[in-house]
């Protein structure tokens, strides 16, 4: 019987051995332990229907690295953006290549893609989720701060895609998280129950200096998604959420800051906090490299020694 298409298309779809692998095998990687070039004669497709310098630039490195080959596909340039069906796309993509990787703006066209492709399909950012960018988030902080189980991470901003894929790492990984955001940018409520139920400790409040206060970690991300029209609306209803050395220095003295970048300076960070010794974005950056070898070789089921 032929194993099952291993996707890779959001945390929660995953139980915390996998992950805890892919932990691994991604410090491996970092560290240059793992078998150099197992992808030789495979080939990664790219789909970006929306803009992308990390995403892009670490996967087709990371495939290249491993061996493999890549084709980008931007989804303006392609018959998707006129109109051809995600099904029938992920049916011809098949055919040629051995894995995909799509951003979207849509939840619903990843699910379709995995749904109609043979072969595995990775999420590389929804409106949903952002699986990939708190992999190597969570990597990061491991790195620097030993097992995040049990630690306290705090986020202030907009409850996004990012913010939800934190939700379902918390879960997974056992450790606390304090959403703060606006009323109306909350994670859905469902989202937080049902990472209550199944390991993590999620709390939701308005209140930025409650949920900073002796957190381990402080992390938030832009005001305005790649999705979002409400600049201004949104811009007046986080500006009480930047985080500031002020609201830093609520959180432990240890406390690590993080942002998936792009960042948007004197907007939801200041300066002295993103370029502060407590600042680790530029490593949760070069992370997605190391993480995105390991969800690549997990997928296609090459898994060299450790
Ligand atoms: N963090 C992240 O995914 O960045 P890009 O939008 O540049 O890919
Ligand atoms: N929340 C951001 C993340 C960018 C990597 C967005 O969706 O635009």
């Amino acid at each position: 019987m032929s194993r099952p298409v291993r996707h890779f298309l959001d945390i929660d779809q995953l139980d915390t051995a996998t992950l805890r692998t892919l932990l691994e095998r991604g410090l491996a990687y970092k560290r240059k332990t793992l078998a150099d070039r197992p992808l030789v004669g495979r080939t990664l497709a790219l789909i970006f229907e929306k803009p992308s310098t990390r995403t892009r630039v670490s996967f087709e490195v990371g495939m290249r690295q491993l061996g493999g080959e890549v084709v980008m596909l931007d989804a303006q340039g392609t018959q998707l953006g006129r109109g051809e069906s995600v099904g029938d796309t992920a049916r011809v993509l098949s055919r040629y290549v051995d894995v995909i990787m799509l951003r979207t703006d849509s939840i619903g066209k990843l699910i379709e893609l995995s749904n109609n492709a043979s072969v595995p399909v990775i999420n590389g950012l929804t409106d949903r989720s952002h699986p990939c960018q708190v992999m190597a988030d969570v990597m990061t902080f491991e790195e620097h701060r030993g097992p995040i189980t049990g630690r306290i991470v705090a986020w202030s901003g907009d409850g996004n895609n990012v913010a939800i894929s934190w939700i379902h790492a918390a879960a997974r990984f056992g450790f606390e998280l304090r959403l703060a955001c606006p009323a109306s940018l909350q994670p859905p409520p469902a989202l937080v129950t049902w990472a209550n139920a199944h390991g993590g400790r999620v709390s939701v409040t308005t209140d930025p200096q409650a949920a900073v206060r002796d957190a381990d970690c402080v992390v938030t991300d832009t005001w305005v998604s790649m999705n979002h029209k409400d600049r201004t609306e949104r811009i007046n209803l986080l500006l009480p959420y930047r985080v500031d050395e002020a609201l830093m220095a609520l959180a432990r003295p240890d406390a690590l800051f993080m942002h998936c970048l792009p960042a948007h300076r004197g907007e939801e960070v200041t300066d002295p906090v993103i370029d502060g010794p407590n600042s680790v974005v530029w490593d949760e950056a070069e992370n997605r490299l190391h993480i995105q070898k390991a969800i690549l070789t997990w997928c296609l089921d090459v898994q060299a020694p450790l």
